[in-house]
């Protein structure tokens, strides 16, 4: 019975296309060529953008899109819902093998394409292929002898175009994983995460739906504990004025407010870069006369990540100008000097191989707005500085001291590529 039907549709649609395929082959001898044609089809058909969810129904319903019959598809599409008739109508041909080979697997298709790429591919496929076979999903100009119940429309709405190129662009390896969690695809390029501003991701974005959980629970995130910590330091009277960080700057809520977002700056009294952790130590010898705080000591992380979280949720952004263009500058060349032994620059991995793996690890682009972060393969709350020298060793280059110079920069490099983005003090990552 199913059988029958999808034979007689397989015809239907081998039929269509021979009916297609005439008019394109004159079209093609009246062009000048693929060579004219645009790459890409960067404007969105519709002002309301695509849904991914009713694009896996359309790419799997046999009526609309139906790109299993030339595409393999990934097997667990994402499902809104477990209802067994969802999965009887839409998640036909369970079974790879039954999946289509005329075009390539359509996996990770989202991170091969663009949108605009996308929609080229299904507006005219033949820009890029004079001779290909797949069809043009809204096209009625030029067809000849369609079926008489379909003539006079496109395969898809210009809606639907845009619903099948959200849900492609949800086909990620990201994406994939999720869908086994029973995630909704939440890598989409169309999802609207307050952490992915402008083509720039937190690592949050690449977090499983378990640690993104995991950072967004007060309770449950392991880096409170240092927010807590640098609460009752903050309060805590000591050196030798007597003095607690309080008895100056009050309530951290109001004071400290919007204060990360700000660092590194430029330092008149020192002529260069300070940042957060240096401010607070600054503060630390000089108002309240104590020690400072050893780099990546429990109490200045616990502090950092106080103050820092007081800025939670608001959008970095540095001052690169004036008298902290150099030091800008040069942390940006730090960003893209190849180094050791593997000769590689923080750029290869971070800006060209975001979204690939690394053994099991998925390269994030390296955005600083969630430090200090829990790291759960180190078990504890680290620094930006702790990261640079982590990278640093993975490619067997040598670290520098926490609290270099050149790592302040970076610092300050690493803020401004990632502005805009919220901070998610403390964050969780892997
Ligand atoms: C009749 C077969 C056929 C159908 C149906 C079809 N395609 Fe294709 N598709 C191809 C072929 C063949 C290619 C290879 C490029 C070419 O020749 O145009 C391709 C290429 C692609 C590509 C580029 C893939 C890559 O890896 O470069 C995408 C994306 C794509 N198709 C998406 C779709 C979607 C989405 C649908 C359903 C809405 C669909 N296709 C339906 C045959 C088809
Ligand atoms: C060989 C590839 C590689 C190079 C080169 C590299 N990193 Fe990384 N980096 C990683 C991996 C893997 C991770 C952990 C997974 C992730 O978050 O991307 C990481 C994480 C980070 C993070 C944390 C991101 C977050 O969301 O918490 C930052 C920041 C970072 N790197 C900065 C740098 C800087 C700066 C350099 C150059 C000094 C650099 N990386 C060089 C692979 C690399
Ligand atoms: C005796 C008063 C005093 C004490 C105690 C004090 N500070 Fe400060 N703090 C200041 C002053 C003054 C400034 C400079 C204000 C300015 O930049 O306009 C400052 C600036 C800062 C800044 C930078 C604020 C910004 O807007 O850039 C931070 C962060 C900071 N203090 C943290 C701390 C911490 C943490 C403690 C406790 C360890 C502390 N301070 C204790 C007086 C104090």
């Amino acid at each position: 019975m199913y059988g029958s039907y999808w034979t007689a549709f397989v015809i239907q649609v081998w039929i269509g296309l021979l009916v297609l395929s005439a008019p394109y082959a004159q079209g093609n001898q009246q062009d000048d060529g693929p060579q004219t044609r645009p790459e890409e089809i960067p404007t969105a058909l519709t002002d309301r953008p695509g849904n991914a969810e009713r694009g896996r129904r359309i790419i799997l319903d046999r009526e609309r899109g139906d790109c299993v019959v030339c595409h393999a598809l990934p097997q667990r599409a994402n499902l809104s819902s477990n209802k067994q008739a969802d999965v009887d109508r839409f998640a036909l041909l369970p079974e790879r093998r039954f999946h289509g080979t005329v075009g390539l697997p359509l996996d990770n298709i989202g991170k091969r394409y663009t949108a605009a790429e996308l929609r080229l591919q299904l507006l005219d496929p033949k820009a890029l292929n004079p001779h290909s076979i797949m069809p043009a999903y809204h096209t009625v100009a030029g067809l000849h002898s369609v079926l008489e119940a379909y003539r006079g429309k496109p395969i898809l709405t210009a809606q639907e175009i845009e619903d099948v190129v959200a849900y492609l662009l949800t086909l990620r390896n990201e994406a994939s994983q999720a869908t086994k969690a029973g995630q909704t695809p939440s890598s989409s390029r169309h999802e609207t995460s307050p952490y992915r501003v402008k083509g720039r991701r937190s690592g949050y974005t690449y977090l499983s739906e378990e640690h993104r959980q995991l950072q967004d629970d007060t309770f449950g995130n392991p880096g409170m504990l240092w927010v807590e910590r640098g609460r009752a330091l903050w309060d805590r009277t000591q050196g030798d004025n007597q003095q607690a960080c309080a008895s100056c700057h009050g309530d951290a809520a109001t004071s400290m407010r919007g204060v990360r977002v700000r660092y590194p700056q430029f330092d008149p009294r020192t002529e260069k870069l300070i940042n957060l952790e240096q401010r607070i130590n600054r503060c630390r010898t000089e108002q309240l006369r104590a020690e400072a705080y050893p780099y990546e000591s429990e109490a200045l992380l616990a502090l950092s990540a106080f103050v820092g979280s007081q800025s939670h949720g608001i959008p970095l952004s540095v001052d690169i100008e004036g008298p902290a263009a150099p030091f800008f500058e040069a942390g940006k060349a730090f960003f893209m000097r190849r180094r050791g032994q593997l000769d590689m620059a923080c750029s290869h991995c971070h800006d060209e191989y975001a979204g690939q793996r690394l053994r099991g690890e998925v390269v994030s682009q390296g955005q600083t707005n969630g430090f200090p972060v829990y790291r759960l393969s180190w078990q504890t709350l680290g620094s930006t500085h702790r990261m640079f020298a982590w990278c640093n060793t993975a490619i067997r280059a040598q670290p520098l001291a926490y609290g270099a110079n050149d790592y302040v920069n970076l610092e300050l490099y690493m803020a401004w590529r990632g502005r805009g983005l919220p901070v998610e003090t403390p964050g969780v990552r892997r």
